[in-house]
């Protein structure tokens, strides 16, 4: 099997390149440099180019507070992007797995949200995120959307090396405790992945390690297991004042992941540990 996989330069799709490898099938790692999704007929010639079976679309806009200064270039990556890889997969009747977020939900209330649930995204990432969902439920018929949360890999910025870099430059951080989650190491996710785009068993998933946590717990295991002294201080969404609204209940139902025959993905302290092992400790 050979897969195109693109944002292959980000946390996600670095992962998922290397795990198509190491199960001996064909990985295309494709980033804006090889094909800008935004351009069309690019995206057009790359895809019948790489003569793949299937495609993990891996590559977004991710800035969510630049984002709000910058719609158009969110829209034209996030949303027209996906529409020009979805165009294409269904003219070659490719398969296509489109990575998502919780934040195309709007945060209220404290139920896991089902991945059939109404979409009401509060901040322009989420609203582009979600017009690519729209785009790919429109074109397509063989598809994945797998909707993830609280990304960590090793191949990028994330918040654990924020954390780790102002832990150690400040010796103090203020970490919003009012919004839960779950934190999702791309290593992990990977896997997942990969025996999903193997399968017909196409849909809408939510997938993140498991257990669930506040960004302020999370800051506080990464001090623990980093054996750090660092002073969090929990402070609130509104307090943070951050420039995009994020969601405050980002629980996701994974039952689907079950009921399909999938493998759940290890706890999120168990991910916190081998990630910290793989990037060889604090900053
Ligand atoms: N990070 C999270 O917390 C999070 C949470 C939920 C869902 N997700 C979703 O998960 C997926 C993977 O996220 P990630 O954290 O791995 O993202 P990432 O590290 O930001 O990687 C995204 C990649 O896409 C590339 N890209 C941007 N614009 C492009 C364009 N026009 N054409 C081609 N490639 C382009 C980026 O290149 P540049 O770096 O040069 O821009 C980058 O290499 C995304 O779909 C994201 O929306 C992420």
């Amino acid at each position: 099997m050979r897969v195109l996989v693109t944002g292959a330069k980000g946390q996600l799709g670095h992962d998922v390149v290397n795990e198509l490898e190491k199960r001996g099938l064909e990985a295309v790692g494709v980033d804006v440099e090889e094909m800008d999704i935004t351009d069309a007929p690019a995206v057009d010639r790359c895809i019948r180019g790489a003569g793949a079976d299937a495609v993990i679309h891996c590559a977004a806009y991710t800035a969510v507070d630049a984002a709000e200064d910058n719609v158009e270039l969110c829209r034209r990556v996030n949303a027209d992007g996906t529409y020009n890889i979805a165009r294409v997969c269904r003219e070659l009747d490719l398969p296509m797995m489109y990575i998502s977020t919780d934040y195309v939900f709007d945060g209220q209330g404290e139920r896991p949200w089902d991945p059939d649930e109404k979409r009401d995204p509060l901040n322009v990432y989420g609203q582009t995120k979600c017009e690519g969902e729209m785009a790919i439920e429109k074109l397509l018929s063989k598809y994945f959307i797998v909707r993830i949360a609280w990304v960590f890999g090793v191949n990028g910025k994330n918040f654990i090396k924020t954390m780790l870099r102002l832990g150690k430059e400040k010796g103090a951080v203020s970490v919003v405790d009012d919004q839960i989650g779950s934190p999702t190491y791309t290593y992990d996710l990977a896997r997942l992945l990969v025996d999903m785009i193997q399968t017909d068993k196409y849909g809408i998933y939510h997938a993140t390690n498991e257990g669930l946590c506040s960004w302020y717990e999370f800051a506080q295991e990464i001090f623990r297991q980093a054996s750090m002294d660092v002073e969090v201080t929990p402070v609130s969404s509104e307090q943070f004042a951050a420039k995009a609204k994020r969601p405050k209940n980002s629980r996701m139902n994974k039952d689907k992941l079950d009921e399909m025959g999938f493998e759940r993905l290890p706890s999120w302290q168990d991910a916190l540990s081998r990630y910290l092992a793989a990037v060889g400790g604090p900053v």
